[in-house]
Protein backbone atom coordinates (compact mmCIF):
# COMPACT_ATOMS: atom_id res chain seq x y z
CA UNK A 1 0.00 0.00 0.00
CA UNK A 2 1.14 3.72 -0.82
CA UNK A 3 0.19 7.06 -0.17
CA UNK A 4 1.26 10.17 0.16
CA UNK A 5 0.69 10.88 3.67
CA UNK A 6 -0.35 8.98 6.03
CA UNK A 7 -1.98 9.51 9.14
CA UNK A 8 -2.55 8.29 12.68
CA UNK A 9 -5.74 8.98 14.78
CA UNK A 10 -9.17 9.89 13.44
CA UNK A 11 -9.51 12.59 16.02
CA UNK A 12 -10.32 16.41 14.93
CA UNK A 13 -6.74 16.96 14.20
CA UNK A 14 -6.46 13.75 11.84
CA UNK A 15 -9.83 13.99 9.88
CA UNK A 16 -9.63 17.70 9.36
CA UNK A 17 -5.75 17.64 7.94
CA UNK A 18 -7.23 14.48 5.56
CA UNK A 19 -10.16 16.67 4.39
CA UNK A 20 -8.05 19.85 3.65
CA UNK A 21 -5.30 17.94 1.72
CA UNK A 22 -8.07 16.30 -0.52
CA UNK A 23 -8.79 20.02 -1.56
CA UNK A 24 -5.28 21.05 -2.29
CA UNK A 25 -5.48 17.72 -4.07
CA UNK A 26 -3.04 15.93 -1.88
CA UNK A 27 -3.93 11.99 -1.05
CA UNK A 28 -4.01 10.58 2.49
CA UNK A 29 -5.02 7.22 4.34
CA UNK A 30 -6.55 7.73 8.14
CA UNK A 31 -5.38 4.62 10.06
CA UNK A 32 -7.64 4.99 13.63
CA UNK A 33 -7.41 2.33 16.36
CA UNK A 34 -11.29 2.59 18.02
CA UNK A 35 -14.57 2.20 15.84
CA UNK A 36 -16.29 4.80 13.56
CA UNK A 37 -19.18 4.59 16.31
CA UNK A 38 -16.55 5.26 19.30
CA UNK A 39 -15.57 8.37 17.52
CA UNK A 40 -18.50 9.61 16.63
CA UNK A 41 -20.39 9.57 20.37
CA UNK A 42 -16.90 10.26 22.24
CA UNK A 43 -17.98 13.45 24.85
CA UNK A 44 -15.50 15.96 24.65
CA UNK A 45 -15.43 19.96 24.64
CA UNK A 46 -18.09 22.10 22.31
CA UNK A 47 -16.38 25.60 22.17
CA UNK A 48 -15.36 27.04 18.19
CA UNK A 49 -13.17 29.81 18.18
CA UNK A 50 -14.25 32.36 15.43
CA UNK A 51 -11.03 31.14 13.40
CA UNK A 52 -12.26 27.46 13.54
CA UNK A 53 -15.84 28.47 12.54
CA UNK A 54 -14.31 30.29 9.84
CA UNK A 55 -11.96 27.42 8.69
CA UNK A 56 -14.74 24.51 8.84
CA UNK A 57 -17.10 27.28 6.71
CA UNK A 58 -14.53 27.61 3.97
CA UNK A 59 -13.70 24.58 3.44
CA UNK A 60 -17.11 23.52 3.00
CA UNK A 61 -17.65 21.88 6.39
CA UNK A 62 -20.35 24.34 7.74
CA UNK A 63 -24.38 23.04 6.80
CA UNK A 64 -24.84 21.76 10.07
CA UNK A 65 -22.58 23.57 11.55
CA UNK A 66 -24.91 26.64 10.56
CA UNK A 67 -27.98 25.58 11.43
CA UNK A 68 -27.06 23.41 14.50
CA UNK A 69 -24.41 25.92 15.94
CA UNK A 70 -25.12 28.44 19.23
CA UNK A 71 -23.47 31.51 18.08
CA UNK A 72 -22.70 33.10 21.68
CA UNK A 73 -21.63 36.85 21.75
CA UNK A 74 -20.18 36.61 25.67
CA UNK A 75 -19.53 34.69 28.51
CA UNK A 76 -19.90 35.30 32.13
CA UNK A 77 -17.65 35.16 35.07
CA UNK A 78 -19.52 34.52 37.94
CA UNK A 79 -17.86 35.38 42.21
CA UNK A 80 -19.30 36.69 44.94
CA UNK A 81 -22.54 35.17 44.01
CA UNK A 82 -22.44 37.95 41.23
CA UNK A 83 -22.64 37.50 37.20
CA UNK A 84 -20.46 39.52 35.21
CA UNK A 85 -20.45 39.57 31.13
CA UNK A 86 -17.62 39.53 28.84
CA UNK A 87 -19.13 41.25 25.85
CA UNK A 88 -17.08 40.13 22.49
CA UNK A 89 -19.18 42.57 20.10
CA UNK A 90 -18.04 45.24 22.33
CA UNK A 91 -14.81 44.18 23.32
CA UNK A 92 -13.16 42.18 20.05
CA UNK A 93 -15.88 43.24 17.18
CA UNK A 94 -16.96 40.93 14.57
CA UNK A 95 -15.77 38.32 16.67
CA UNK A 96 -17.57 35.36 18.38
CA UNK A 97 -17.65 31.54 19.34
CA UNK A 98 -19.80 28.99 18.65
CA UNK A 99 -20.86 26.16 20.14
CA UNK A 100 -21.16 23.23 18.48
CA UNK A 101 -19.72 19.65 20.10
CA UNK A 102 -16.35 17.82 18.94
CA UNK A 103 -18.75 14.70 18.15
CA UNK A 104 -20.77 16.85 15.62
CA UNK A 105 -17.37 17.77 14.22
CA UNK A 106 -16.16 14.34 14.12
CA UNK A 107 -19.08 13.38 12.19
CA UNK A 108 -19.23 15.98 9.23
CA UNK A 109 -15.77 15.53 9.08
CA UNK A 110 -15.83 11.78 8.65
CA UNK A 111 -19.17 12.17 6.28
CA UNK A 112 -17.37 14.17 3.89
CA UNK A 113 -13.99 12.18 3.80
CA UNK A 114 -16.62 9.02 2.91
CA UNK A 115 -18.55 11.12 0.73
CA UNK A 116 -15.33 12.01 -1.66
CA UNK A 117 -14.23 7.76 -1.48
CA UNK A 118 -11.33 9.26 1.15
CA UNK A 119 -9.68 6.14 2.93
CA UNK A 120 -10.31 6.16 6.44
CA UNK A 121 -9.74 2.64 8.31
CA UNK A 122 -11.05 2.24 11.88
CA UNK A 123 -10.14 -0.85 14.15
CA UNK A 124 -6.76 -0.35 12.85
CA UNK A 125 -4.37 -1.80 16.18
CA UNK A 126 -0.90 -2.60 16.07
CA UNK A 127 0.21 0.13 14.25
CA UNK A 128 3.83 1.04 14.73
CA UNK A 129 6.56 3.67 12.56
CA UNK A 130 9.37 3.23 10.35
CA UNK A 131 12.08 4.72 8.78
CA UNK A 132 11.07 8.12 10.03
CA UNK A 133 14.51 9.90 9.55
CA UNK A 134 14.72 8.62 6.12
CA UNK A 135 12.78 10.02 2.69
CA UNK A 136 10.60 6.84 2.66
CA UNK A 137 8.80 6.49 6.07
CA UNK A 138 6.29 3.45 6.22
CA UNK A 139 4.03 2.80 8.84
CA UNK A 140 3.30 -1.12 9.78
CA UNK A 141 -0.23 -2.32 10.41
CA UNK A 142 0.27 -6.08 11.25
CA UNK A 143 2.42 -7.91 8.80
CA UNK A 144 0.83 -5.17 6.34
CA UNK A 145 2.73 -1.75 5.55
CA UNK A 146 2.04 1.73 4.12
CA UNK A 147 4.56 3.47 2.20
CA UNK A 148 4.08 7.11 2.55
CA UNK A 149 6.22 10.73 1.80
CA UNK A 150 5.02 11.75 4.67
CA UNK A 151 3.16 10.11 8.40
CA UNK A 152 1.18 13.15 10.34
CA UNK A 153 1.13 11.74 14.02
CA UNK A 154 -2.88 12.72 15.11
CA UNK A 155 -3.06 10.43 17.44
CA UNK A 156 -3.75 12.00 20.72
CA UNK A 157 -1.77 12.16 24.35
CA UNK A 158 -1.32 7.95 24.23
CA UNK A 159 -0.55 7.48 20.69
CA UNK A 160 2.31 5.75 19.04
CA UNK A 161 3.61 8.61 16.74
CA UNK A 162 4.84 11.04 19.71
CA UNK A 163 6.20 7.23 21.30
CA UNK A 164 7.73 6.72 18.11
CA UNK A 165 10.68 9.82 18.21
CA UNK A 166 13.82 9.08 20.54
CA UNK A 167 13.77 10.47 23.48
CA UNK A 168 17.17 12.52 22.97
CA UNK A 169 15.23 14.15 19.50
CA UNK A 170 12.38 15.87 21.81
CA UNK A 171 11.74 18.03 25.20
CA UNK A 172 8.62 17.73 27.30
CA UNK A 173 7.71 20.66 29.44
CA UNK A 174 4.44 19.52 31.69
CA UNK A 175 2.50 20.95 34.38
CA UNK A 176 0.17 19.07 36.34
CA UNK A 177 -3.11 20.09 38.15
CA UNK A 178 -3.88 18.85 41.78
CA UNK A 179 -7.68 18.49 40.62
CA UNK A 180 -9.94 17.56 37.84
CA UNK A 181 -13.19 18.11 36.46
CA UNK A 182 -16.66 16.22 37.03
CA UNK A 183 -18.24 16.52 33.77
CA UNK A 184 -22.14 15.55 33.59
CA UNK A 185 -24.61 15.88 30.57
CA UNK A 186 -28.77 16.77 31.35
CA UNK A 187 -31.53 16.40 29.77
CA UNK A 188 -32.47 20.62 31.07
CA UNK A 189 -32.72 23.59 28.82
CA UNK A 190 -30.23 25.89 28.90
CA UNK A 191 -31.43 28.49 31.83
CA UNK A 192 -28.90 31.18 30.56
CA UNK A 193 -27.83 32.18 27.01
CA UNK A 194 -24.02 31.78 27.53
CA UNK A 195 -21.86 30.21 29.38
CA UNK A 196 -20.72 30.93 32.94
CA UNK A 197 -17.39 30.05 34.69
CA UNK A 198 -18.00 30.32 38.32
CA UNK A 199 -15.49 31.08 41.33
CA UNK A 200 -16.48 29.91 44.54
CA UNK A 201 -14.93 28.98 47.73
CA UNK A 202 -16.17 25.28 47.25
CA UNK A 203 -14.45 25.17 43.71
CA UNK A 204 -14.76 25.89 40.34
CA UNK A 205 -18.18 25.20 38.26
CA UNK A 206 -18.88 25.81 34.53
CA UNK A 207 -22.50 26.40 33.03
CA UNK A 208 -22.27 25.35 29.62
CA UNK A 209 -24.78 23.91 26.85
CA UNK A 210 -24.49 21.44 23.90
CA UNK A 211 -28.50 22.59 22.45
CA UNK A 212 -31.93 24.32 23.51
CA UNK A 213 -32.32 20.65 25.38
CA UNK A 214 -29.52 19.76 26.84
CA UNK A 215 -27.00 21.52 29.47
CA UNK A 216 -23.48 20.70 30.18
CA UNK A 217 -21.95 21.10 33.71
CA UNK A 218 -18.91 20.64 35.53
CA UNK A 219 -17.61 20.70 38.96
CA UNK A 220 -13.72 21.18 40.33
CA UNK A 221 -13.06 17.78 41.89
CA UNK A 222 -9.78 16.13 43.68
CA UNK A 223 -7.84 14.42 40.52
CA UNK A 224 -8.27 11.08 41.97
CA UNK A 225 -11.64 11.57 42.22
CA UNK A 226 -13.97 8.69 42.58
CA UNK A 227 -17.36 8.68 40.39
CA UNK A 228 -18.97 6.13 41.92
CA UNK A 229 -18.95 8.75 45.21
CA UNK A 230 -21.17 11.29 42.86
CA UNK A 231 -24.91 9.88 42.84
CA UNK A 232 -27.04 12.32 40.99
CA UNK A 233 -28.49 14.49 43.78
CA UNK A 234 -25.12 14.86 45.62
CA UNK A 235 -23.90 16.28 41.70
CA UNK A 236 -26.87 18.70 41.58
CA UNK A 237 -26.16 20.24 45.32
CA UNK A 238 -23.00 20.66 44.55
CA UNK A 239 -23.70 22.41 41.41
CA UNK A 240 -26.57 24.71 42.54
CA UNK A 241 -24.43 25.62 45.71
CA UNK A 242 -21.69 26.44 43.81
CA UNK A 243 -23.80 28.31 40.68
CA UNK A 244 -26.30 29.96 42.38
CA UNK A 245 -26.41 33.80 42.18
CA UNK A 246 -27.64 36.13 44.79
CA UNK A 247 -30.43 37.44 41.70
CA UNK A 248 -31.68 33.93 41.72
CA UNK A 249 -30.36 32.24 39.15
CA UNK A 250 -29.53 28.39 39.35
CA UNK A 251 -29.39 25.69 36.95
CA UNK A 252 -32.17 23.90 35.68
CA UNK A 253 -32.67 20.33 36.91
CA UNK A 254 -32.80 17.29 34.37
CA UNK A 255 -31.98 13.34 34.08
CA UNK A 256 -28.47 13.01 33.43
CA UNK A 257 -27.59 11.31 30.36
CA UNK A 258 -23.98 10.68 31.06
CA UNK A 259 -20.92 11.41 33.80
CA UNK A 260 -17.22 11.49 33.46
CA UNK A 261 -14.02 13.68 34.53
CA UNK A 262 -11.49 15.21 33.05
CA UNK A 263 -8.12 15.45 34.08
CA UNK A 264 -6.25 18.71 34.23
CA UNK A 265 -2.57 18.55 32.31
CA UNK A 266 -0.66 21.10 30.55
CA UNK A 267 1.99 19.25 28.27
CA UNK A 268 4.01 20.44 25.27
CA UNK A 269 6.65 18.71 22.89
CA UNK A 270 9.34 20.44 21.35
CA UNK A 271 9.76 20.21 18.18
CA UNK A 272 6.37 18.98 16.65
CA UNK A 273 8.39 17.14 13.90
CA UNK A 274 10.73 14.40 13.47
CA UNK A 275 11.98 13.68 10.13
CA UNK A 276 9.19 12.94 8.23
CA UNK A 277 6.48 12.60 10.92
CA UNK A 278 4.45 15.68 12.02
CA UNK A 279 2.85 16.10 15.25
CA UNK A 280 -0.58 17.75 15.73
CA UNK A 281 -3.11 18.14 18.09
CA UNK A 282 -3.49 16.44 21.54
CA UNK A 283 -0.23 14.45 20.37
CA UNK A 284 1.79 17.60 20.63
CA UNK A 285 0.20 19.42 23.20
CA UNK A 286 -1.98 19.33 25.99
CA UNK A 287 -3.98 22.01 27.11
CA UNK A 288 -6.40 22.00 30.31
CA UNK A 289 -10.10 22.41 29.22
CA UNK A 290 -10.59 25.66 31.65
CA UNK A 291 -11.35 27.59 28.14
CA UNK A 292 -11.75 25.16 26.18
CA UNK A 293 -8.95 25.59 23.54
CA UNK A 294 -7.96 21.66 22.89
CA UNK A 295 -10.03 21.12 19.28
CA UNK A 296 -8.92 24.71 18.46
CA UNK A 297 -5.07 24.27 18.71
CA UNK A 298 -5.66 21.23 16.93
CA UNK A 299 -7.43 22.49 13.96
CA UNK A 300 -4.94 25.11 13.82
CA UNK A 301 -2.30 23.11 13.97
CA UNK A 302 -3.69 21.18 10.53
CA UNK A 303 -4.07 24.34 8.64
CA UNK A 304 -0.68 25.06 9.18
CA UNK A 305 0.83 21.52 8.27
CA UNK A 306 -2.10 20.93 5.06
CA UNK A 307 -0.63 24.56 3.76
CA UNK A 308 2.43 23.47 3.71
CA UNK A 309 2.22 19.73 2.50
CA UNK A 310 0.24 21.50 -0.50
CA UNK A 311 3.49 23.70 -1.18
CA UNK A 312 5.48 20.92 -0.88
CA UNK A 313 3.73 18.61 -3.97
CA UNK A 314 2.60 22.00 -5.62
CA UNK A 315 6.60 23.31 -5.73
CA UNK A 316 8.55 21.11 -4.15
CA UNK A 317 9.83 23.84 -1.84
CA UNK A 318 9.89 22.76 1.98
CA UNK A 319 10.56 26.50 3.77
CA UNK A 320 6.72 26.12 5.38
CA UNK A 321 7.38 22.22 6.20
CA UNK A 322 10.65 23.41 7.48
CA UNK A 323 8.76 25.67 9.92
CA UNK A 324 5.98 24.29 10.89
CA UNK A 325 7.18 23.19 14.39
CA UNK A 326 8.45 26.95 15.13
CA UNK A 327 4.70 28.27 13.19
CA UNK A 328 2.27 25.96 15.71
CA UNK A 329 4.84 26.60 18.68
CA UNK A 330 4.22 30.17 18.82
CA UNK A 331 0.62 29.90 18.98
CA UNK A 332 0.67 26.71 21.06
CA UNK A 333 2.39 28.63 23.84
CA UNK A 334 -0.12 31.64 23.54
CA UNK A 335 -2.91 29.32 24.03
CA UNK A 336 -1.02 27.30 26.72
CA UNK A 337 -0.54 30.78 28.83
CA UNK A 338 -4.33 31.56 28.01
CA UNK A 339 -5.81 28.01 29.24
CA UNK A 340 -2.97 28.22 32.45
CA UNK A 341 -4.29 31.35 33.47
CA UNK A 342 -7.98 30.59 33.07
CA UNK A 343 -7.39 27.47 35.21
CA UNK A 344 -5.22 29.41 38.04
CA UNK A 345 -7.65 32.27 38.33
CA UNK A 346 -10.57 30.21 38.52
CA UNK A 347 -9.87 27.16 40.58
CA UNK A 348 -9.89 26.67 44.29
CA UNK A 349 -5.78 26.24 45.28
CA UNK A 350 -5.44 24.38 48.89
CA UNK A 351 -4.19 27.38 50.68
CA UNK A 352 -4.17 27.23 54.47
CA UNK A 353 -4.02 31.26 55.40
CA UNK A 354 -6.60 32.67 52.20
CA UNK A 355 -3.50 34.54 50.24
CA UNK A 356 -4.78 32.37 47.12
CA UNK A 357 -8.36 33.01 47.56
CA UNK A 358 -8.32 37.03 47.87
CA UNK A 359 -5.49 37.25 45.01
CA UNK A 360 -8.49 35.24 42.66
CA UNK A 361 -11.01 37.39 44.04
CA UNK A 362 -8.92 40.75 43.30
CA UNK A 363 -7.90 39.12 40.10
CA UNK A 364 -11.69 38.43 39.19
CA UNK A 365 -12.56 42.14 40.06
CA UNK A 366 -10.08 43.79 37.52
CA UNK A 367 -10.23 41.29 34.82
CA UNK A 368 -14.36 42.34 34.96
CA UNK A 369 -13.70 45.89 35.64
CA UNK A 370 -11.16 46.98 33.41
CA UNK A 371 -11.90 47.64 29.84
CA UNK A 372 -8.28 46.47 28.90
CA UNK A 373 -8.22 43.25 31.35
CA UNK A 374 -11.65 42.14 29.71
CA UNK A 375 -10.37 42.81 26.26
CA UNK A 376 -7.30 40.94 26.58
CA UNK A 377 -9.74 37.67 28.24
CA UNK A 378 -11.86 38.30 25.09
CA UNK A 379 -9.83 38.29 22.21
CA UNK A 380 -7.64 35.15 23.48
CA UNK A 381 -11.16 33.43 24.32
CA UNK A 382 -12.34 33.99 20.84
CA UNK A 383 -9.31 32.73 19.71
CA UNK A 384 -6.12 34.56 18.61
CA UNK A 385 -5.40 34.76 14.36
CA UNK A 386 -4.55 31.22 13.55
CA UNK A 387 -0.60 32.33 12.84
CA UNK A 388 0.15 34.85 15.70
N1 LIG B 1 -3.32 3.95 16.20
C1 LIG B 1 -4.38 4.53 15.58
N2 LIG B 1 -5.15 5.48 16.17
C2 LIG B 1 -4.83 5.87 17.41
C3 LIG B 1 -3.74 5.31 18.11
C4 LIG B 1 -2.96 4.32 17.46
N3 LIG B 1 -1.89 3.74 18.06
N4 LIG B 1 -3.66 5.90 19.32
C5 LIG B 1 -4.68 6.79 19.39
N5 LIG B 1 -5.40 6.77 18.24
C6 LIG B 1 -6.59 7.57 17.89
C7 LIG B 1 -7.58 7.73 19.02
O1 LIG B 1 -8.46 6.62 19.09
C8 LIG B 1 -8.29 9.01 18.64
O2 LIG B 1 -9.46 8.76 17.87
O3 LIG B 1 -6.18 8.90 17.61
C9 LIG B 1 -7.29 9.77 17.79
C10 LIG B 1 -6.82 11.03 18.46
O4 LIG B 1 -7.90 11.94 18.53
P1 LIG B 1 -8.08 13.01 19.71
O5 LIG B 1 -7.73 12.41 21.00
O6 LIG B 1 -9.43 13.59 19.55
O7 LIG B 1 -6.94 14.10 19.41
P2 LIG B 1 -6.86 15.30 18.35
O8 LIG B 1 -7.40 14.92 17.03
O9 LIG B 1 -5.49 15.84 18.48
O10 LIG B 1 -7.90 16.37 18.91
C11 LIG B 1 -7.66 17.17 20.01
O11 LIG B 1 -9.51 16.22 21.10
O12 LIG B 1 -8.64 15.17 22.98
C12 LIG B 1 -9.50 16.14 22.51
O13 LIG B 1 -9.78 17.78 24.07
C13 LIG B 1 -8.99 17.38 23.01
O14 LIG B 1 -10.41 18.72 21.89
C14 LIG B 1 -9.10 18.22 21.84
C15 LIG B 1 -8.98 17.43 20.65
C1 LIG C 1 -18.01 22.37 27.19
O1 LIG C 1 -19.10 22.83 26.80
O2 LIG C 1 -17.80 21.15 27.22
C2 LIG C 1 -16.94 23.29 27.65
C3 LIG C 1 -17.16 24.65 27.57
C4 LIG C 1 -16.18 25.54 28.00
C5 LIG C 1 -15.01 25.04 28.53
C6 LIG C 1 -14.78 23.68 28.60
C7 LIG C 1 -15.75 22.79 28.16
O3 LIG C 1 -14.08 25.91 28.99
Amino acid sequence: MRTQVGIIGAGPAGLMLSHLLHLEGVESVILEAHTRQYVEERVRAGVLEQGTVDLLMESGMGARLKKQGLVHHGIELSFSGRRNRIDFQDLTPGRSITVYAQQEVIKDLIQARMDAGGEIHFEVSDVSLHGLDTSKPSIHIGAQELVCDFVAGCDGSHGVSRASIPEDALRVFEREYPFAWLGILAEAPPVSDELIYTYHERGFALFSMRSPQITRLYLQCAPDEDIARWPDARIWEELCTRQATSDGWRPAEGPILQKGITGMRSLVIEPMQYGRLFLAGDAAHIVPPTGAKGMNLAIADVRVLARALAEFYATGRRELLDQYSATCLRRVWKVQRFSWWMTAMLHRFDSKDGFELRRQLAELDYVTGSRAASTSLAENYVGLPMEC
